[in-house]
Formats: C-alpha cells, structure tokens, sequence
C-alpha cells in the first residue's frame, strides 16, 4: 500500500526526514480495526514528527498523519480517534494515560490507504460530514472542543482566539460561536482576519493590538509570539487555555500579574473518545463544518508540509487520494 513514512528527523531539513512509497501492510492485532482511508488531514503534530520533537528516533520507520476518516472491514464510515492510550490508567479519562500516544508517535498513522487502530478508536462518522472535512474533526476539533470546555466557556462570556485560521483555532473560533460566547480572534494578515469574520468571530484584531475591552477566556497556541498578549487581554479571574507553542515554549511566567489578577493557566492536550461523540454530535446540530485550504494526493503532501510550516494555510489540508 502507498504511505507517507517518516524514515529519521531532520529539524534541518524536514523533507529529508520523509518518503513516499509502497509498504507491506502489517498483521492485524486483536482487538484492532482496519481502517480503508478515504482521507487524512495535515497538522502541526506532522511537522513536529519530521522535526524529532516528541519522538524516540528508535520507533522509526513509522507512517505519518494523526488524523483521517475512512471506512472499516465492514462498511462502517468512522473517524479515527488518534490517542491510543487506556482510560484506566488515567483515571477514566485516556488524555490523562501516562502512557498515552497519538498516531504516528509509536503506531504507524493515517497518511496510508489502510490504517490498524484499536476498536474503541473508531467514532462514527457525523452524517452532514464529507470524509474530508470528517478527517480534520479528531485532533484539531477535539483538541479545540476539550480546550473551550476546559477553561468552562459558556454562553454569553468572551474567547478571544490567537490565530485565525490554523486548525485548532479555526475549530475554536466557529464552536467558541456555536457555544454561545462571543468571540474575538487575533491574526497576522488581513486575509485571515476576514476569514475569522466567516467562521463566527465578531470582530478581528492584528496579532498583538491593544482589544476594546478585557475577555474571559484566552485560546492561545501560538505560545512566545502571543503569550505576553494574551495575559494582558484577560479580565481579572480570567483562563488561558494553551494546547501548544507553535512559536516556542519558554516564556516570562509574569506570576505577579497571574496572582495579582487571579488569573488561570489552564493546558489541555487531545479530547477523550466520549469528547469526540459529543463533539459530532454539537457540530451535526449547529451545522457546523471545518475549513478546508485544499485536497490534495499523496505525493503532493511534501508541498503542503512545507506551507504547513511556513503558516501559509488557511484551514486544514487533506489527503483525498492515496493512490497518486
Ligand atoms: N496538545 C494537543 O493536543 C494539540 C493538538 C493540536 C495542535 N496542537 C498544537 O497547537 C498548535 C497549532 O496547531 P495547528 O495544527 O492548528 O497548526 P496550524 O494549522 O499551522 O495553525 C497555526 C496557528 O498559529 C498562528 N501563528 C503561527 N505563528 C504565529 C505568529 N508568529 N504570530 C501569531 N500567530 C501565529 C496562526 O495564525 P494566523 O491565522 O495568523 O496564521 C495559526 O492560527 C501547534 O503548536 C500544535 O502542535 C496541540
């Protein structure tokens, strides 16, 4: 079968760390389903795996792709839960398994036409969903969902969203909406600011302008570039909601303005198998469909990873094709 595998990492050269090409589809372990890719969608987490972060290079070689749709042995159409993890060991919530992973850090992932997942990893497919935009739903809708419900946004409170139109802050914007919130969003062109106008916000600022009013609730993984802006955006007993620091993690912690304003940090990483139910279910009723850059065949993925990289995408990109 044809598969995007991630042969070394290259933070250097990140193309380098990736082939194309034709592999032997493994034995199926009981328990697991296989899984007929009808699409895959791109996140950041791809190119953190092409760049070493977060992976033992002893794991290698390893298909790449968290996220995907596709339909099981027996015609079942499914979106693909990608945390492989075991819910007893975290208490009864399986993002909270030390020994939790996400496809493609120690299990080969989505970027192949057949895909091995544990059964409890398949989620049914929302009805209203074409198998594209059903493949950009689990990582970055779920991590959205868990992140907004995290930090206990409700209707009539105030999100403002660092970001437009990456993955998970578009899905943070257009349900931050459907949740009842009013929502702001930060971005770097005018571009993107018009098209968080489209998913639901209210208003669009430029990263790092000064907003009319404080707001209860911040989405930021943007990470170094936003940081200091965000704390600054939150009423007093405000939350920071983070699930990553796409422009880096180390930051000034500003601990008299946390204690001072009562403010609080909150980290949230993936959602739960019973999250991402509930989170078809909420975008089946609100109509609500994720954004889509471009579909795109396999081999043309080493173009998207590197748009990926330089932020030149607005929405998701999805394989739709694995055979070319
Ligand atoms: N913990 C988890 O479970 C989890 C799950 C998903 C993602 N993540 C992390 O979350 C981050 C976003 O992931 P993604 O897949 O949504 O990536 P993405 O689609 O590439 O989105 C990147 C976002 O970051 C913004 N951005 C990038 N550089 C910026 C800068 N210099 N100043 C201001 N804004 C900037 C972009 O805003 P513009 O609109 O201005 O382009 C865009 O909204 C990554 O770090 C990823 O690893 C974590």
């Amino acid at each position: 079968m044809r598969a995007a595998v991630v042969t070394s990492h290259r933070p250097d050269d990140i193309l380098a760390a990736l082939e194309i090409t034709d592999v032997a589809e493994r034995d199926l372990s009981p328990g697991w389903a296989r899984v007929h890719m009808r699409a895959a969608s791109l996140n950041m987490h791809d190119v953190w795996t092409l760049r070493g972060v977060g992976q033992d290079p002893a794991v290698l070689p390893l298909i790449l792709g968290c996220d995907g749709a596709g339909v099981t042995d027996d015609g079942r159409e499914v979106m693909i839960l990608p945390v492989i993890a075991d819910a007893d060991r975290g208490a009864g919530d399986e993002t909270l398994d030390p020994k939790r992973a996400l496809l493609s850090e120690r299990h080969d992932g989505t970027f192949a036409e057949v895909l091995h997942v544990p059964e409890r990893c398949l989620i049914d497919k929302p009805a209203h969903l074409s198998f594209a935009e059903a493949a950009c739903v689990p990582v970055a809708w779920g991590t959205a969902y868990r992140m907004l419900r995290r930090a206990g946004l409700g209707p009539g409170q105030s999100l403002l969203v660092q970001g437009a139109t990456g993955g998970v802050n578009s899905a943070a914007i257009a349900l931050g909406a459907a949740m009842g919130a009013r929502v702001w969003a930060t971005s770097r062109t005018a571009d993107k600011r018009a098209t968080a106008l489209d998913l639901g916000a209210s208003a669009a600022f430029e990263s790092g302008e000064k907003l009319p009013e404080r707001v209860d609730v911040v989405v930021d993984n943007v990470g170094a570039a936003t940081w200091r802006h965000s704390l600054r955006c939150l009423k007093p007993g405000g939350a920071v909601v983070t699930c990553g620091a796409t422009t880096g993690g180390n930051v000034d912690a500003e601990l008299h303005r946390i204690f001072f304003q009562q403010l609080s940090i909150i980290g949230s990483t993936g959602c739960t198998r019973a999250e991402l139910v509930e989170l078809g279910r909420l975008m089946e009723q609100a109509e609500l469909r994720p954004l889509i850059d471009r579909e795109i065949t396999l081999s043309q993925l080493p173009e998207a990873i590197t748009d990926m990289a330089d932020g030149a995408i607005e929405g998701k990109v999805v394989i739709t094709d694995f055979s070319a």
